[in-house]
């Protein structure tokens, strides 16, 4: 039997934005936090490199907001980019006030206004503003999170749910356009839910699961875009896709990321003969923006014809680089590469999305009571490169900018009433799950292929007519048969796959993340990709 729950916010996501909201939001509300798998399983608990932010006193708002202005290669929206930057230290502030324990730096600790903390750095930043916990940032910033939600009677922390799809007045014909809630499948009793809500926030991150190598999650499907998109939010900017250059090279590993920090702190990049090559690309060499440093080793491996490239740190003392970068280096270990010693095998791996739903400086979409915040977001900060770790900091920035939005409007947003139950009267337990299976194999290696770091306009093509396949076979399954994790997952996946291929194709230039061999050049005039989705392209409230 499906069931009915009522909350005044309900949070689709668990990572930094989504218990950063959750935190921030009056404790009278009632809370509900979701989560598809384990409340850990999201891109947050791996973020190892930090949060930017302007903490030092020889730092500036403007270094920073110029810093990503330079990476985002013209498509940054200043405001926001301002914005953000202008409110880091305070978010940085509430995150030590909840007990993140940030690594401290007592050495340079100074008694005339310097930072307490260690700050490090990363590629595209010309100062020293990253805040860390050594190389495992995420998992200090999730599990004090997590752990300060707990206490919290208000919040419910609801793990094994996954939402299928939100629920609008349009969808279910009434007058206007509000967001009511979701349809949530319960995992563990098979039944889709009925979540009504008075405030609706899609926190569910990014969509780098679409390619074949990728440094995030199993989770990092892309269901926020998706489920904004069909219930009418426009999405922008989705060709932005960010491959980070060092991901670890072994059959084993599965795409274990290596921080840029190993960069920050000195790691060099070189050829299997020990040569060095990022100074032929930039002059920042290693500390370059991301696009170019995995654009060069890209060009490097095809030139080449070899599996990967070598990131070597092991000239620093060994105690520095297990004391920074202990993650790292036991991982490492456990494949057999000491790199105090030798160079760690690095390849380019699918890391960030860069576009997604549109908002504006309060995450609020374009559907009333709807919000996105984090990865699933399109707020403007990143442009056409995102500059590390000024992720985190949107996640926090704009889900206490939400939080603001949301507390002004408590007075005048009613709970919504008797919203219809999921209809599962059509379908059948499904006996083809290879259908599944064969798609999300299919899926992830064309876009790999076709739609990765350097695309040109067959690719692009073909991988719209596969990809457009794919979505019938895909509609059809989703028609007949009861929905699971993995079919949510692949028909979101599909989406917006379909989306960032037909953003890649509006865009006749090479910017950012951007590159295609049919347009080498980039325009005088940087414009955002928007799409705006169609009557037509919306399913019905249900089944
Ligand atoms: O390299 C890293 O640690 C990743 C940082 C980021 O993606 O912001």
């Amino acid at each position: 039997m499906s069931q009915h729950f009522q909350h005044d916010v309900l949070v689709i996501g668990s990572g930094a934005a989504g218990l950063t909201l959750a935190l921030t939001l009056p404790t009278h509300l009632r809370i509900a936090v979701l989560s598809k798998g384990n409340l850990a399983n999201g891109s947050t608990y791996w973020a190892q490199g930090g949060v930017a932010a302007v903490l030092d006193d020889t730092d500036t708002v403007e270094s920073h907001v110029a810093d990503t202005l330079d990476a985002g290669a013209g498509l940054c929206r200043e405001d926001a980019v301002r914005f953000t930057v202008e409110h880091s230290r305070e978010a940085i502030q509430w995150l030590i006030d909840q007990g993140v324990p940030f690594t401290r730096d007592d050495e340079t600790a100074r008694e005339d206004g310097g930072f307490e903390f260690h700050l490090t750095r990363e590629g595209g930043h010309s100062h020293r503003r990253i805040i860390h916990a050594a190389d495992a940032t995420g998992a200090a910033i999730f599990n004090t999170l997590l752990e300060q939600a707990r206490q919290r009677p208000n919040i419910e922390l609801l793990e094994q749910r996954v939402a299928v799809d939100l629920i609008t007045e349009r969808k279910l014909g009434l007058d206007g356009e509000r967001c009511l809630g979701a349809y949530v499948l319960d995992r563990a009793r098979g039944e889709v839910d009925t979540f009504s809500a008075r405030f609706v926030i899609l926190a569910t991150g990014g969509a780098a699961k679409v390619y074949l190598y990728t440094s995030n999650p199993d989770g990092a499907c892309g269901d926020g875009i998706a489920m904004a998109w069909r219930a009418g939010c426009r999405v922008g900017n989705l060709e932005f896709n960010q491959f980070h250059p060092t991901c670890l090279y072994h059959p084993q590993a599965k795409s274990f990321l290596v921080t840029e920090a190993v960069r920050g702190e000195g790691g060099l990049l070189k050829l299997p003969n020990g040569e060095r090559f990022m100074q032929r690309f930039d002059e920042r060499a290693e500390l370059a923006p991301r696009d170019i440093v995995a654009r060069a080793i890209d060009h490097e491996m095809k030139r080449l014809g070899v599996d990967c490239v070598y990131l070597d740190i092991s000239h620093k003392p060994a105690e520095f680089i297990k004391s920074h970068f202990p993650t790292v280096y036991e991982r490492c270990l456990g494949f057999g590469i000491d790199i105090t010693k030798q160079a760690i095998p690095v390849v380019p791996a699918a890391h960030y999305t860069c576009g997604g739903v549109v908002v504006d400086q309060h995450g609020r979409t374009d559907v009333p009571g709807l919000y996105a915040i984090g990865e699933t977001s399109f707020t403007g900060l990143h442009g056409a490169n995102r500059m590390a770790s000024n992720s985190l900091l949107e996640c926090f920035v704009y889900a206490r900018s939400a939080c603001a939005d949301i507390t002004e409007q408590l007075n005048t947003i009613e709970m919504p009433s008797d919203l219809p139950d999921w209809d599962a009267s059509q379908v059948t337990d499904s006996d083809e799950d290879v259908i599944i299976a064969h798609n999300w194999d299919e899926l992830r290696r064309f876009m790999w292929d076709y739609v990765g770091i350097v695309r040109t306009n067959k690719r692009l093509q073909r991988a719209q007519h596969r990809v457009r396949l794919l979505q019938d076979e895909i509609d059809e399954f989703y028609s007949n048969y009861k929905v699971s994790r993995d079919l949510i997952e692949l028909r979101n996946l599909a989406l917006v796959a379909e989306l960032m291929i037909s953003s890649a194709m509006q865009r006749h230039e090479s910017r950012g993340l951007h590159y295609t061999l049919d347009y080498p050049e980039q325009l005088a005039e940087a414009r955002d990709t928007i799409l705006t989705p169609t009557p037509q392209a919306q399913p019905s409230a249900a089944g």
